[in-house]
């Protein structure tokens, strides 16, 4: 059934494992998810961006999600509206039916130019006001995406700064975010520990100066109470380039963020991990193969099936790789 987020967070931290939050833009995406859970047993955040109501529509999203709890009644399921950059958007959601959102006022309302902490905390405190006077959870964000040795948040056409960040505005600070969590009595927070969205995140495998878990331990310490949420969160696997670009594809070299940070980070108070562009990657990679494999082939669902088993593969994985079997 569809559950509170702050429920599924709670148990998740009583339990000490963390939950991967996927992207949903479609039918095959969500049912990747969906039986990627029912498989092992895990509990379910099904997230929409802005981008994917735009692309899908707003009653699609809406009644893909309510399908999917209606068709898996027995998987803990959570609809969570993924970035939204102003109170209204946000409004907007809760309308809709989502139970969970994230208002991302570390930027403002163009989601491309950092705003000032004062400016987040309003936002965010409004959210929560709304939200919580419907028992919806509510998502923040303090700190910029972006890639600590470049200044660059990544993805062009998502949500991301514009510019070169500083050093400091990529890394939380933990006195910053206690303050933040007090005034805004927010649900659960989202940080920056040099992530980014999108499959370029890292020239080289990640090391500490670049993709700090130090600072997750010290943002827990500060705030052991607060759900933390990773986002740019993808593993950006090398099979999954490999398979693309053995297929005609032409991505260029690049690293993720590895699973055992992930996992280093769930024990210090991170809950819920943002993944779209590995689910992205595994699509791409098989439907590629397949149209590479079998040129004579024109049914979508043809091609569409083994890129739904795909997403599948990766988000089975990822349940696993967090701790989540039987946890649903
Ligand atoms: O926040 C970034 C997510 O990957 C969503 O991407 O805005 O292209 O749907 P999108
Ligand atoms: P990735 O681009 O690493 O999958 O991150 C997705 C995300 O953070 C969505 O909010
Ligand atoms: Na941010
Ligand atoms: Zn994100």
């Amino acid at each position: 059934p569809l559950i509170s987020m702050r429920e599924m967070l709670d148990h998740a931290a009583e339990n000490g494992y963390g939950i991967p939050a996927f992207n949903v833009n479609n039918l095959e995406q969500v049912q990747a998810v969906m039986t990627a859970a029912d498989e092992v047993g895990a509990p379910v955040i099904l997230q929409a961006s802005a981008g994917a109501r735009k692309y899908a529509g707003e009653p699609f999203i809406k009644h893909l999600i309510q399908a999917a709890a209606e068709m898996f009644p027995h998987i803990p399921l959570v609809m969570h509206q993924d970035h939204g950059t102003t109170p209204d958007i946000c409004q907007g959601a809760l309308n809709l039916g989502f139970g969970s959102v994230m208002m991302d006022g570390s930027l403002l309302g163009d989601g491309k130019t950092p705003s000032s902490f004062e400016y987040n905390v309003d936002v965010t405190q409004q959210v929560v006001a709304m939200a919580h006077r419907i028992g919806a959870t509510v998502e923040g964000e303090l700190g910029c995406l972006g890639n600590l040795e470049t200044g660059e948040a990544g993805e062009e056409d998502g949500i991301g700064a514009e510019g070169k960040l500083d050093h400091s505005q990529m890394l939380t600070d933990p006195e910053e975010a206690a303050v933040f969590v007090k005034a805004t009595q927010l649900d659960a927070l989202a940080i920056a520990i040099g992530t980014s969205h999108g499959a370029y995140k890292f020239s080289r495998p990640p090391t500490g100066d670049i993709l700090s878990i130090q600072r997750v331990k010290e943002i827990h310490a500060r705030i052991p109470n607060t759900h933390l949420v990773m986002h740019g969160s993808s593993s950006v696997p090398q099979e999954l380039l490999a398979m693309i670009n053995q297929y005609g594809g032409k991505m260029k070299e690049t690293y993720g963020v590895p699973v055992e940070e992930i996992q280093e980070a769930i024990k210090y108070g991170v809950r819920k991990v943002n993944i779209d562009t590995d689910i992205r990657l595994a699509m791409t990679g098989a439907v590629r193969k397949f149209l590479a494999e079998n040129p004579d082939k024109f049914d979508a669902r043809e091609w569409l099936k083994p890129a739904r088993e795909a997403a599948k593969q990766v988000c089975k994985a990822r349940y696993l790789q967090f701790g989540c079997e039987g946890q649903g």
